[in-house]
């Protein structure tokens, strides 16, 4: 049975093989490869992203839920989303999300953090959710503080990202303070 989950605007659903040149689209964004710590630099890469979304989705024990974001009313895709629980601390999740340029500062992103921030904690019972991002992006910067994550630090240009070292920021929400935001 094909999962989802749905907000006021948005569907989070399985990928699909015919979601190839989505995936082309989101690799060429110039935002996408300034500032996202995946690659998708070459045809190998793009199906091998594709195919462990669509393989985990079949997973029984699933863990990584990686999710294309299509809007309700006419089914357009507009990005790639994914929570995913860690393996080697299964009550830690990460959410991150990448939207199409003609879907930034709509709301949707903020939309689709809260509609993951719920199932991390309602659903799948996390005891932490968390996201990163490259400390040069303001935008997912504003989405994480805006839905109430708290800045946990930052680990300073640990990774070189095609013309810059990364330095990458954490935030992150606990279940009392997910509880609390209920209240
Ligand atoms: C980061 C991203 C998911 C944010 O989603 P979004 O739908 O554009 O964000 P929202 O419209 O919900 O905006 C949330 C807040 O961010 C602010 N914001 C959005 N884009 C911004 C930008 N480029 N610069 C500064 N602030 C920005 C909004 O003004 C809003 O703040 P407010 O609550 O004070 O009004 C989206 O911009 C994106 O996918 N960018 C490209 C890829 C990327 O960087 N992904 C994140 C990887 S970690």
């Amino acid at each position: 049975m094909s999962f989802s989950i749905t907000t006021e605007r948005i569907i989070l659903s399985d990928f699909a093989q015919d979601d190839y040149p989505h995936l082309c689209r989101v690799a060429q964004d110039p935002d996408f490869r300034k500032y996202v710590l995946v690659w998708l630099d070459s045809d190998e890469q793009i199906q091998k992203f594709l195919r462990h979304a669509i393989d985990e989705a079949q997973n029984t024990d699933r863990m990584d839920y990686v999710l294309a974001a299509r809007t309700r009313e006419a089914g357009v895709f507009a990005g790639i989303t994914f929570i995913e629980i860690d393996r080697l601390c299964p009550t830690t999740a990460e959410i991150g999300i990448v939207l199409l340029p003609e879907f930034c500062r709509n709301g949707y992103g903020s939309e689709i953090l809260e509609a993951y921030l719920r199932y991390g904690f309602e659903v799948l019972k996390m005891h932490r959710v968390f996201g990163k991002c490259d400390a040069l992006n303001l935008a997912s910067v504003a989405v994480m503080e805006r839905c109430g994550l708290t800045y946990e630090g930052t680990i300073r240009e640990h990774v070189w990202l095609r013309d810059h070292w990364r330095s990458t920021k954490y935030y992150g929400m606990l279940a009392a303070e997910y509880a609390d935001r209920q209240s």
